[in-house]
């Protein structure tokens, strides 16, 4: 029999879901709630022709638009079908085997697997039990001048985050150990940290960004890593021979020429948030919300009978029981408040269990 390589039969992987979610309402990974506008939708279909189907992608038009929309050079982009592909570069990139990789946890999952496909070293460094981010537990563990750190921020799996300052220091330091630090920053658009800005100025950070969230297109699978051109220039060895899809470059184009759509996303799923939020604490509920779009709620002694009725409704929500500090603790990913209103008026018809 053919077996493959120890490291990936030692992997813990999360099954894909057996259905569609089509049909649900998704409040479980942080896609955009409910979906993409339908006009928007036509439009971008509109765009598209049979040979947008039969000819390889013309990827070099969303280069320049996104070059120019975040002010950096194309030279300085690398895209590619979801971060995820873009973190898996990195990895692939900078890691050699037995290097050592300094992971924050939790977090998003997908950084300890390539880690491990690497047969990296992992140092993992735990968040505090308030889901803050533990600033000097990283740089303590910088001293050992690790290959790579990965951060989270906003952290997909907490929702805590880091300001820009604390964020550059981090990577100052990281700097003295030749470490790249990689900012996966899927969730920028809810929270108030932006580093494209300080890029020219740091050699040894590279920051991950998504469609999948506030742009909407999930399911189209684009994002793109940007850093100094010499750094994504390593990146752009590792690069599939075509990195994205047509229909993601015409989407892609789409909602950059029309930024007022992700700006209305997000202002939506905010004002749903604190909606969310505030109803819940009347429920008498713990919550965390943290800087991107979703919440944290403790059930405490309705967790199961809560989860049931969501489930029963096709609602779909991250149960987060048995993971460390998030044990107990269920992620509601937001949307615009008529949707979060639903969510809560069902729960708060369930009486008191
Ligand atoms: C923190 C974080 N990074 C990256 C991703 C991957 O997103 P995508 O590959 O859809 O761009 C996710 C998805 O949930 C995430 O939460």
């Amino acid at each position: 029999m053919i077996q493959p390589r120890d490291v990936v039969i030692s992997l813990d992987r999360t099954a894909t879901p057996d259905t569609s979610r089509q049909h649900y309402l998704r409040l479980d990974r942080n896609e955009l709630v409910p979906h993409l506008r339908e006009d928007y939708f036509q439009e971008i279909l509109a765009s598209l022709t049979p040979a947008s189907f039969s000819a390889y992608p013309a990827v070099w038009p969303l280069y320049e638009l996104l070059a120019s929309s975040l002010g950096v050079e194309a030279g300085q982009l690398l895209l590619g079908a979801g971060s995820d592909w873009l973190i898996r570069a990195c990895f692939d990139t900078f890691v050699d085997e037995d290097a050592e990789v300094v992971l924050p946890v939790p977090t998003y999952g997908m950084y300890a697997v390539y880690a491990k496909l690497r047969n990296a070293r992992l140092t993992l460094v735990d968040h505090h039990a308030s889901f803050e981010v533990p600033v000097a537990a990283i740089k303590r563990a910088l001293a050992s001048k690790p290959r790579l750190l990965a951060l989270s921020n906003p952290n997909g799996a907490l929702g805590s985050s880091l300001d820009a300052m604390t964020l550059l220091q981090i990577v100052e330091v990281a700097a003295q150990g030749d470490t790249l630090v990689v900012v996966d920053e899927a969730y920028v658009e809810y929270g108030n940290s932006d580093l494209a800005g300080d890029l020219a100025n740091h050699g040894n950070l590279v920051l991950i960004r998504t469609f999948s969230k506030a742009c909407g297109l999930a399911g189209l699978r684009l994002g793109y890593a940007v850093g100094s051109s010499e750094l994504i220039g390593w990146l752009e060895q590792v690069r599939p021979n075509v990195e994205i899809n047509e229909v993601a470059v015409a989407a892609g184009r789409y909602l950059l020429r029309n930024p007022d759509i992700i700006r209305d996303h997000t202002t939506a799923c905010l004002a749903g948030k604190r909606y969310l939020a505030d109803r819940l604490r009347k429920q008498g509920f713990e919550v965390f919300e943290g800087s991107a779009n979703f919440v944290q709620v403790r059930f405490g002694s309705r967790h199961r009978q809560i989860h049931k009725a969501l489930r029963d409704a096709s609602i779909l929500v991250k149960d987060q029981t048995g993971a460390g500090i998030l044990d107990g603790w269920t992620r509601v990913t937001v949307g615009p408040t008529d949707v979060m209103q639903q969510v809560v008026d069902l729960i708060d018809g369930l009486g008191s269990g």
